[in-house]
């Protein structure tokens, strides 16, 4: 589907995120691929929220957060679990929201105009997908109106990938089924 950058009010915060929840809901509908969707959420956020610098996704994969579909300056691509902002929330399995992320103890700057900074973690059951990782040169840009919003936007981006039957498969590597179809 075609989708026309539009200018959210977020003067009211609550119905702008409203509209962002719907907006993202119709951009993803009918398409299941991660990278897509993932790519697709990270440019409407960034399009949509002001005083961003980054926004995107680390995928998890081989045990550790690997850097997916963004959307700002080019940054680190492999993170530990349980390290800077991003391995914590996903170690927690809980959104990590930094109002000053000079404060917070082991912060992983990658980039310097980043000053506050929210994590979600994507969980799908009890598997870890990756975290949703949105940055702003701003101090203390977000709160727990934007924590509410853009947990509702993960998890619409998570139910997007419903029917997939693995997040290797949906990573893009080969399906257990075409392996051993190979084998033979
Ligand atoms: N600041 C993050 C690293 C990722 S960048 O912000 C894009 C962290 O501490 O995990």
């Amino acid at each position: 589907m075609s989708h026309v950058a539009k200018a959210y009010d977020f003067s009211d915060r609550d119905a702008a995120y409203r509209d962002l929840a719907r907006d993202l809901t119709a951009l993803l509908s009918g398409e299941r691929d991660l990278i897509a969707n993932a790519a697709n959420t990270a440019a409407l956020i960034y399009d949509a929220l002001p005083d961003l610098n980054w926004a995107g996704f680390y995928l998890y994969k081989g045990g550790e957060l690997v850097l997916g579909p963004f959307q700002g300056k080019p940054a680190c691509v492999r993170i530990a679990i349980g390290r800077g902002v991003c391995g914590t929330a996903a170690e927690r399995r809980a959104t990590v929201l930094v109002e000053d992320v000079h404060a917070f103890p082991g912060h992983i700057a990658c980039d310097s105009a980043s000053n506050s900074e929210i994590v979600v973690p994507l969980l799908r059951g009890a598997e870890l997908l990756g975290v949703l990782d949105i940055d702003s040169p701003k101090l203390r840009r977000f709160d727990g109106v934007d924590q509410r919003g853009i947990e509702t936007l993960a998890r619409i981006f998570i139910e997007s990938l419903q029917e997939l039957r693995s997040t290797s498969e949906n990573a893009g590597e080969a399906p257990a089924s075409v392996e051993l179809k190979n084998r033979r």
